[in-house]
C-alpha cells in the first residue's frame, strides 16, 4: 500500500452491496480494504478483484471483535473512507420475537457499526468520511421490527456522530437503501418479489451498483459540505406505494 493513494475501508464486503462497493471503490482510485466475517466467501470475492487490481486487501473478522477491528485499522498507514455496511437480518412478526432476538440485532448492527466507527475516527484526519448503511425500513416494514429498529439505531448512530466529529473535520452520512436485488430478494418466490416490485413509485428493484453509487459521493474527497444526511435510495418508495 502506497501512503499517498485515499484508503477506503469497507465491511461486509464479500458480496451483494460491500462488493458492489469495492469495485466502485477500486475504479475511483481507492486502495480498498475488505472486511467480512465470512473468511471463505471473502477470499474468492477478493481473488476475482486481485485479477483486476492490486489495489485490494481483504481481513477476515467481525466487526463485533473490538481487538481484531483495533488491530486491523491500527496497521493501516492511513484511512480516508470507512463504508459501514456489514449488517445482518431478521424476519418475524413482533408479537413472536424473542429479547434474543433484539440483542442479536443490536449487538451486530448497532454496537458492531459503532466499534467499526470509533476505531475508524480515532485515525481519520481532517476529511474523513464516514458512510454507515442503514434501510429504508427504518420508516416502516412489515414483520420485521427487531432489524427496523437496529437501522433506525444506525440513524441516530449517524447523526450523534456527524455531531461530535465535526469539530475534527470529519463527514459522517448514510444511506438507506429500499429493496435491492441481493441474495435475500432473490430466495423469495416470484410472486412476492412481483408484489414488492409492484408496491415501488419506479415499479424496479434496486441493483447493488445503484447502493454503491450513493456511497460513491458521500465517500468523494470533493464532497466536503455534507454531514449527518441520510440518502434514501429506494425507488421512491419511501413516498408511499404507487397504484398506477
Ligand atoms: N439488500 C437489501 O435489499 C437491503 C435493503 C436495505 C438495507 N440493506 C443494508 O445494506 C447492507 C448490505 O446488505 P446486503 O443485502 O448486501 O447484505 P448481505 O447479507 O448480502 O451481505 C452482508 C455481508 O456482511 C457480512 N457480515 C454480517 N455480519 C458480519 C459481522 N459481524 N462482521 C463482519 N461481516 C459481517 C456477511 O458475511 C455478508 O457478507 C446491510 O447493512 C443491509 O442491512 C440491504
Amino acid at each position: 500500500m502506497t501512503d499517498t493513494r485515499e484508503v477506503a475501508l469497507v465491511t461486509g464486503a464479500a458480496r451483494g452491496i460491500g462488493l458492489a462497493t469495492v469495485r466502485r471503490l477500486l475504479e475511483d482510485g481507492f486502495h480498498v480494504v475488505m472486511v467480512d466475517q465470512n473468511a471463505q466467501a471473502l477470499e474468492a470475492s477478493a481473488a476475482t478483484l486481485r485479477d483486476t487490481s492490486n489495489l485490494v486487501e481483504h481481513h477476515a473478522l467481525s466487526i463485533t471483535d473490538r481487538a481484531a477491528v483495533s488491530a486491523l485499522i491500527g496497521s493501516l498507514p492511513r484511512l480516508d473512507v470507512l463504508v459501514n455496511n456489514a449488517a445482518i437480518f431478521w424476519d418475524g412478526k413482533f408479537d413472536t420475537a424473542t429479547d434474543d432476538d433484539y440483542r442479536r440485532m443490536y449487538e451486530v448492527n448497532v454496537v458492531g457499526t459503532f466499534i467499526v466507527a470509533q476505531e475508524a475516527a480515532r485515525v481519520m484526519q481532517r476529511g474523513g468520511r464516514i458512510i454507515n448503511i442503514a434501510s429504508r425500513a427504518y420508516l416502516a416494514g412489515y414483520a420485521h421490527s427487531a432489524y427496523i429498529t437496529s437501522k433506525a439505531g444506525v440513524l441516530g448512530l449517524t447523526r450523534s456522530m456527524a455531531m461530535d466529529l465535526a469539530e475534527r473535520g470529519i463527514l459522517v452520512n448514510a444511506i438507506a437503501p429500499g429493496l435491492i436485488e441481493t441474495e435475500m430478494f432473490r430466495s423469495l418466490t416470484p410472486e412476492r418479489q412481483q408484489e414488492l416490485i409492484a408496491k415501488q413509485p419506479t415499479k424496479t428493484v434496486g441493483q447493488p451498483e445503484d447502493i454503491a453509487n450513493g456511497i460513491a459521493f458521500f465517500a468523494s474527497p470533493r464532497t466536503r459540505n455534507v454531514t449527518g444526511q441520510i440518502l434514501t435510495l429506494d425507488g421512491g418508495r419511501s413516498m408511499g406505494i404507487a397504484v398506477y
